[in-house]
């Protein structure tokens, strides 16, 4: 397939926060390029990384949030003879729609009611699927996905292919953070909605087949971005960011931190039915992105960033806290869930301020010793400048981490494994970087075992890559 390449058309007329500097986006697809590189890439190190991101097509309407730009993808190609970029943006019914026009229509997600004259979008329908959030690979399809809308298919070149909804099976939304057991290949997401029911969870088979769906009743709608699986179940995190349906086309808080609410963990058995969930209280906190989670025999673990409470900035009205974690930052924590006593509770696991921790997806649903994520170490870091790459080492209870330079950002430490490999840590670390005095964006390639030596090789973009959001990687077969 080929498509027809695209231009952005943003200058930032309206001088949004979310919009400057390492966050504007890129004006051109461009690809596919063969990269300079600096080091060596490792021999047993071929597939594709894929990042994904919000790359704003056109001035957006009203305010703009990071959560709103359209989605980009930026795909680097690891082949036997030489590395490869490309970046396409995510052809949305929505963006499409946009094109037609050649101006924005959508509004931001904190005026996201106020839908487009349907005369103009047509069947592009109310609400833009940004799949910006992040990308996955499930039974031989790449999706895209944004929480607030079906998945969108890609091609390996990135190219779209549409919304998938699993045969007409899927109605609504998919997380960006769905699971997938490496074990059995089952894909288990969830999705909330701003009405009853507040919570479905589904289950689909390693073919694709969506063959199991449970409505949860929940006592408010709240925004859920991520969960876990254990070998045997499904934990879900009932944290106190509320949507107030009344504050709907209101100048009041469309989510709120609601800590009166308290916060749950939801246990139910991977194909459980609504009736088999049990919760458990513990203090009110919020986890936006897991590590993982596991049982050991009737505890289970769940390890992620922990807020004591929530700021996502999404209603702001000085422009300068457009993007939350600038005083508000999570930091790494462990939960436990003890099933036979009926109790749970957390203890922190560190006090550096971190977030989209990853882990070796081949251990998802088991007991995990090395958690990567990136970290805020300057002060007065807005979300998503990272620069600093953690790896925690629960074996040795180690702390290793890698300083990218006062002008170095770096993304989502996404885990690669050798497959030549046998420890957990047998592999690489990729991540997108972008250091602003050289106006160079990388994907820096880590030896997951010695993180601290600094990469051990850089593929250099033949652009720019504004900071984004997740990224995954695909190994070839
Ligand atoms: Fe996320």
């Amino acid at each position: 397939m080929t498509t027809e390449q695209l231009r952005g058309h943003v200058t930032n007329v309206g001088d949004h926060l979310d919009l400057r500097g390492e966050m504007f986006p890129v004006d051109r697809e461009i690809g596919p390029t063969a990269c300079e590189i600096v080091g060596r890439v490792p021999a047993n190190l071929r597939g594709h990384f894929v990042r994904n991101g919000p790359n704003q097509m056109f001035e957006p309407v009203g305010k703009y949030h990071t959560f709103d730009g359209d989605g980009m993808l930026h795909g680097i190609e690891f082949l036997a003879d030489r590395v490869v970029y490309r970046n396409r943006w995510v052809r949305s019914r929505g963006l499409m729609a946009e094109i037609a026009l050649g101006r924005a229509v959508y509004p931001g997600l904190s005026d996201v009611m106020n839908f487009p004259e349907a005369s103009l979008v047509g069947g592009a329908g109310p609400v833009k699927n940004r799949a910006n959030t992040h990308i996955i690979r499930h039974a031989g399809k790449l999706l895209a996905l944004w929480e607030q809308g079906l998945p969108t298919e890609v091609t390996p070149e990135l190219d779209t292919v549409g919304e998938w909804d699993f045969g007409g099976k899927l109605a609504g939304a998919m997380t960006a953070h769905p699971r997938i057991d490496p074990r059995t290949g089952e894909l288990f997401f969830f999705s909330y909605n701003l009405f009853p029911p507040y919570l479905t969870y589904y289950v689909a088979d390693a073919t694709g087949a969506l063959v199991h769906r449970v409505d949860l009743d929940m006592p408010a709608p709240i925004m859920m971005h991520d969960f876990v699986i254990t070998e045997t179940h499904a934990v879900f995190m009932d944290s106190p960011v509320v949507f107030d349906i009344k504050a709907l086309g209101t100048a009041e808080p469309m989510v709120a931190w609601r800590p009166e609410n308290g916060t749950r963990l939801g246990v139910l058995p991977r194909r459980g039915g609504p009736d088999e969930i049990r919760w458990f209280e513990v203090e009110p906190s919020h986890i936006q992105h897991f590590w993982n989670a596991w049982a050991d025999g009737d505890r289970i673990e769940l390890a992620g960033c922990r807020y004591e409470k929530v700021d996502f900035g999404l209603q702001a009205e000085d422009a300068e806290a457009e993007t939350g974690v600038v005083t508000i930052g999570a930091r790494p924590a462990k939960y436990w869930i003890d099933l036979s006593r009926g109790a749970a509770g957390w203890e922190p696991l560190d006090d550096m301020l971190g977030e989209f921790g990853r882990v070796n997806d081949d251990r998802t649903g088991l007991r995990t010793q090395c958690l990567y994520m990136p970290a805020f170490t300057r002060p007065g870091a807005l979300a998503g400048q990272f620069d600093t790459i953690v790896k925690y080492d629960l074996r040795t209870d180690t702390r290793t981490t890698w300083y990218a330079g006062d002008q170095g950002y770096i993304g989502e430490a996404v885990f690669a494994p050798d497959p030549a490999g046998t420890a957990e840590d047998d592999g690489w670390i990729l991540n997108l970087s972008h250091d602003s005095g050289r106006n160079r964006s990388e994907v820096l390639i880590f030896d997951a075992r010695d993180i601290a030596s600094g990469p051990v090789a850089r593929v250099q973009l033949p652009q720019r890559a504004p900071l984004g959001f997740h990224a995954n990687w695909f190994p070839v077969g």
